[in-house]
C-alpha cells in the first residue's frame, strides 16, 4: 500500500502541481516573456512552503529575494494600508522585485488559515537564467 501512495504521489501529484505552478508562470504577464525553458527549469526548482492566517509573504518596500506560486489558500494583496485584491491558487507573485531588482511593490498576507505557496529563491532564478544563456551560446 505504501509503494502504491508513493507511485501515485510520483506520477499523478507531482505533475499535476508542476502543470498548476508552471500555467501560473504562463499567465503572469510578465514572466510570460521569458523562455519555456528557463520557466520549466524553474518550476523544477521550487519547493513548497506554508504560510498560517495573517501571516505577511512579502512585505511591500522591503528587498525581495523570491518568486513565489500560491497553489492553495487564498491570500491579500495590500498596498499602503489599502487592499488592493486578493490571489487565488494558480497565481504567480513576487516577480517584480525579482525580474527588475526593485523593492516589493505591495503587501501579500495568507488569507486563510493554510496557504500553500511554492518558492524559487532569486541565486536559483539568476543560475537558471545563466546556465541556459550559457548553454546557447556554445551552440553558435
Ligand atoms: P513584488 O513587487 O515583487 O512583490 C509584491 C507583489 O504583489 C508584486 O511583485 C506583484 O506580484 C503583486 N502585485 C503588485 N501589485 C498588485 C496588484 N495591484 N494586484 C495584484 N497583485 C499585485
Amino acid at each position: 500500500l505504501y509503494l502504491s501512495m508513493c507511485l501515485l504521489y510520483l506520477f499523478v501529484c507531482v505533475p499535476s502541481t508542476k502543470r498548476l505552478i508552471n500555467a501560473a508562470m504562463v499567465k503572469n504577464d510578465f514572466l510570460k516573456k521569458l523562455e519555456p525553458q528557463h520557466l520549466r527549469d524553474m518550476v523544477d526548482c521550487m519547493y513548497p512552503r506554508k504560510y498560517t492566517q495573517g501571516q505577511l509573504v512579502i512585505q511591500e518596500g522591503e528587498p525581495g529575494n523570491y518568486l513565489y506560486v500560491l497553489a492553495e489558500g487564498l491570500l491579500e494583496v495590500i498596498q499602503n494600508g489599502k487592499l488592493l485584491g486578493e490571489m487565488r491558487p494558480g497565481t504567480a507573485f513576487g516577480e517584480l522585485a525579482i525580474l527588475y531588482n526593485c523593492k516589493r511593490t505591495a503587501t501579500v498576507k495568507a488569507a486563510v488559515s493554510c496557504a500553500l505557496i511554492w518558492a524559487l529563491d532569486r541565486q536559483t532564478f539568476q543560475s537558471i537564467m545563466m546556465r541556459t544563456t550559457k548553454a546557447r551560446h556554445e551552440e553558435y
